[in-house]
């Protein structure tokens, strides 16, 4: 058998059919919105590695200062056999648990973006003999089915992607997170932290204008995949801070009075000078917080680590016993 296979779950068409009703709902609500995970393209993930790397952008390095710290300990926890690991991208920080879990390993890499998978398989079986990979091409969003593999299974969703969620999908994800456990499972879950505003906005508008490029990017998708006639140029990256929600939101703001085309869904969109799009929210986390949602999908929370400057959280859970 080969050590790597890759599973496309939907149909190519059914990822367009979404995106169409995505960008269809997004357009005409009031006020305008954009789903995050169409920023994933192939250009989309390298402009994310990119953003990995910024200065401004901490999430990355605090996350792998944890796993550094705490990746023999989650091992020793969990012994694992099975990782399946959600918006895997390229799996650049997963390496650190793989190594502290041993060979034999199955790793089930899942994600959205094709090209992130099939570039961090062929890094990861380039250096670990005894790995087995198959990855998935699919939405963590819908349901996944896993094909039997060793366990006990640790499910892994790091990067702090949960907070692109909203609330509702959030409970709906852990919930489906929960059901993917076996008694002798864990779910690890990596969150960013609340923490000073200018630090929050900083890290999602930075100097070099990266993280602009990667919001536009989602527009430069819809225009070869709808035939759409947008103009990254026509719109300014925002970064806000949500006291309230206690999120991030990105938007794109119309720099001028448009008119943009979308054949595939014989739709045009009017947009106001100055009029703001939401494209993606970042939701930062504490830690009463994230024991609740857990306690609500079911688990529970055992361990927290963070950084040691307690910017970035990695949060260790089990399913909850009938007892709770
Ligand atoms: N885990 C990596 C990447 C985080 S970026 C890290 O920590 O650096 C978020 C990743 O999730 C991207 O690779 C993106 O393609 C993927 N993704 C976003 N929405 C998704 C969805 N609904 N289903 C599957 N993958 C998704
Ligand atoms: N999961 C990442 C985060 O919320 C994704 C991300 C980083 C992102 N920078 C972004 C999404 C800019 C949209 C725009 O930190």
């Amino acid at each position: 058998m080969s050590p790597f296979d890759l599973t496309r779950t939907l149909p190519a068409d059914a990822m367009s059919a979404a995106l169409r009703a995505d960008v269809r709902e997004g357009l005409t609500h009031d006020p305008k919105q954009l789903p995050p995970k169409w920023f994933y393209d192939a250009q989309g993930s390298e402009l994310f590695e990119e953003i990995t790397r910024l200065p401004e952008y901490y999430p990355t390095r605090a996350e792998r200062e944890i796993l550094e710290e705490r990746a023999k300990t989650i091992a020793d926890i969990t012994r694992a056999r099975t990782l399946v690991e959600l918006g895997s991208g390229s799996s650049e920080k997963t390496r650190l648990l793989i190594d502290a879990l041993g060979t034999p390993l199955t790793y089930i890499p899942v994600d959205v973006s094709e090209s992130a998978l099939n570039g961090a398989g062929r890094a990861l079986l380039a250096d670990h003999p005894g790995l087995t990979v198959h990855a998935l091409v699919a939405d963590f969003q819908r349901g996944l089915e896993l094909s039997p593999t060793p366990g006990p299974r640790l499910v892994a969703f790091l990067g702090g992607t949960i907070g692109n969620l909203l609330p509702e999908e959030r409970a709906a994800f852990l919930a489906s997170a929960r059901a993917m456990l076996a008694p002798e499972d864990t779910f690890l879950l990596g969150t960013d932290l609340v923490k000073d505003e200018a630090t929050l906005v900083a890290a999602y508008d930075d100097a070099q204008g990266v993280t602009a490029a990667f919001n536009k990017n989602v527009l430069t998708v819809i225009d070869r995949e709808l035939g759409a006639d947008f103009d990254p140029a026509d719109f300014d990256h925002l970064a806000l801070w949500d006291r309230e929600n206690e999120w991030i939101e990105m938007r794109l703001r119309a720099r001028r009075d448009l008119t943009v085309k979308v054949p595939a869904l014989d739709l045009t969109a009017d947009f106001a000078a100055g009029e703001e799009m939401r494209t993606e929210v970042s939701a930062k986390f504490r830690e009463e917080g994230i024991r609740a949602e857990l306690a609500a999908a079911g688990m529970r929370l055992r361990h927290w680590w963070t950084d040691r400057k307690g910017r970035f959280a990695l949060s260790l859970a089990s399913p909850a016993s009938p007892e709770g």
